[in-house]
């Protein structure tokens, strides 16, 4: 879709009717309800507010940022949008009364993309707040606010982000994310199980439609549902996104092209096609990510001076199945099943792995970052000290694969190295040995998981700090709900355990449980 860009006055593009002015001074948080009761009076009549699922920036870049919207006046039966293209216009401002305005556009959201709306503002200041609203006839989006990255090796003191990753709607409202859009932050992240393909498996809330998803207009309803939550849109809202997906976007467990269940082998190409299209009219990505039939090139890096830079990767697209887990003890080698050493088991794929290393082996700065899905640092799942047991779909079920990785940060020394991970529903520290063999050997990087937004619900708590016998390189394990909120200097990475009492309201409090730190050049965490 091509885009038209119009240097513009200061004159604030869509204030003239004085709707912002009139909103007050929380912006990010105008209400649907405020926006419903206007109408449309142009030719576009759309029957009702068409930006019901917000806003959305992310992948910033030194001059640039991508801005997203979908228009959905009925988002719960498929969107109510009519099948022809229907023009959008954006701008972008320095304050959050759209005042004033430096940049200014249209763009068409075609019905063969959800009418979704993604658009490539170049040209900004690098490490500059920006304001952003969309408009359809007389109709205005919320205003976003949003952040550019700083420019390419700037010197930065100081970076500060957020992760989260699996947040069931079904499972829990989203206090973890209220908390987190008051946050300071610079950016975020999102480490995917961003929707549940599944039917609703509890309470509190109930999953429209309340089955699986297999459909285009299923998909398309179950992220609508998910973006018509006020928490998850304010922390759209609140500063740019960096997005990654995990198996639930598309089916529990998959693999590449192998769904968890072989009866729906036939049909899963398809569906994997369909899934991946409608996470990308709902995400604020670039036209790189434009995905081709089943496949969408997700794996990306983005650049934060020369403090951060961060390996955006995929697990899930390119693996390899699953190895059997089921061999007997006396067959395993090493804790795993024969096949599970098979060399060319992979997953991440070998193209991805070359990307990753040579990255890696290019990068100059403070802190390499890999925003990644499953647990990556080894877990000995026998309670037996005296027996390993290793396997299972996280990294462990693809040694050989990580192994390459792993000795590629030892021998080039790169401590910096820091894995930031989604997927467990738990908080975990874990140091990251150089291989599974040598659990307690001096480690090659250090990983935080991130426990969930809501998925699994309230349960009972548990927290620990240190290893054991079994796996001695596990620094702190927790099972709150939250996110983890880190700040980076040259010298110190601090991750932050911020969590929740209870996802049954959406306005719960958040405080820090535990606080670890990295400090540069040596791998592994040490409480703060
Ligand atoms: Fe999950």
């Amino acid at each position: 879709m091509e885009m038209l860009h119009k240097p513009s006055p200061s004159l604030g593009l869509f204030s003239r009717r004085g709707f912002l002015t009139s909103a007050g001074a929380t912006l990010l948080h105008v209400t649907l309800m405020e926006h419903a009761l206007s109408r449309f009076a142009s030719a576009q009549r759309l029957g009702d507010y068409p930006f019901t699922l917000g806003v959305a920036s992310g992948d910033p870049l030194p001059h640039g940022i991508v801005l997203w919207t979908r228009l959905a006046p009925d988002p719960l039966a498929g969107g109510g949008m009519p099948t022809q293209p229907v023009t959008v216009e954006w701008a972008i401002a320095r304050d959050a009364r759209m005042q004033r305005v430096v940049q200014h556009g249209a763009v068409l959201a075609v019905p063969e993309l959800g009418h979704a709306v993604h658009v490539e503002v170049e040209g900004l200041q690098p490490a500059h707040w920006y304001w952003y609203q969309f408009k359809v006839g007389n109709e205005l989006s919320p205003v976003g606010r949003t952040r550019t990255a700083p420019r390419y090796g700037a010197a930065l003191d100081r970076l500060r982000f957020a992760f989260v990753s699996c947040q069931h709607y079904g499972n829990g409202y989203y206090p973890a994310l209220r908390r987190l859009a008051e946050e300071d932050l610079d950016f975020a992240v999102h480490l995917g199980d961003y929707i549940y393909e599944s039917a609703s498996n509890g309470a509190p809330r109930t999953h429209i439609p309340d089955h699986e998803i297999f459909s285009l207009e299923d998909y398309r309803i179950r992220y609508a549902q998910y973006k018509s939550d006020p928490d998850l849109q304010a922390v759209h809202a609140a500063f740019p996104w960096i997005m990654t997906w995990d198996d639930h976007e598309v089916e529990n467990d998959y693999a590449g092209f192998l769904p968890q269940d072989p009866a729906d082998q036939a049909l899963f190409a398809e569906r994997r096609a369909i899934a991946y299209q409608v996470y990308y009219e709902h995400m604020p990505l670039r036209r790189a990510q434009v995905p081709s039939g089943p496949s969408l090139q997700l794996y990306r890096r983005v650049h934060f001076g020369n403090l951060a830079l961060i390996h955006v990767l995929d697990t899930r697209q390119y693996r390899s199945a699953r190895a059997p887990a089921n061999c007997d003890l006396t067959e395993r080698v090493n804790g795993y099943c024969p096949d599970g050493l098979d060399p060319s088991r992979t997953i991440e794929g070998t193209a991805q792995r070359q990307w990753l290393l040579d990255g890696l082996g290019r990068s100059k700065a403070s802190w390499n970052v890999l925003a990644n899905q499953v647990p990556f640092a080894p877990n000995d799942t026998n309670a037996d000290p005296a027996i390993r047991t290793f396997g299972g779909e996280k990294w462990d079920g693809y040694p050989l694969d990580r192994q390459q990785g792993l000795d590629f940060l030892a021998v080039r020394h790169l401590a910096n190295t820091v894995v930031i991970t989604g997927d467990n529903h738990n908080n975990w520290v874990r140091d990251v040995p150089p291989d599974y063999l040598r659990l307690d050997a001096e480690p090659v990087a250090t990983e935080f998981i991130g426990t969930s937004v809501s998925s699994g619900g309230d349960r009972n708590i548990t927290t620990t700090f240190g290893g054991n016998e079994n796996n001695p390189h596990f620094r702190f394990f927790d099972n709150h709900h939250g996110y983890v909120r880190c700040t980076l200097t040259p010298e110190l990475w601090q991750a932050d355990f911020r969590t929740v009492p209870t996802v049954l309201t959406p306005d719960a409090p958040v405080s820090t449980l535990a606080s670890f730190v990295v400090e540069q050049g040596h791998a592994g965490a040490q409480e703060a």
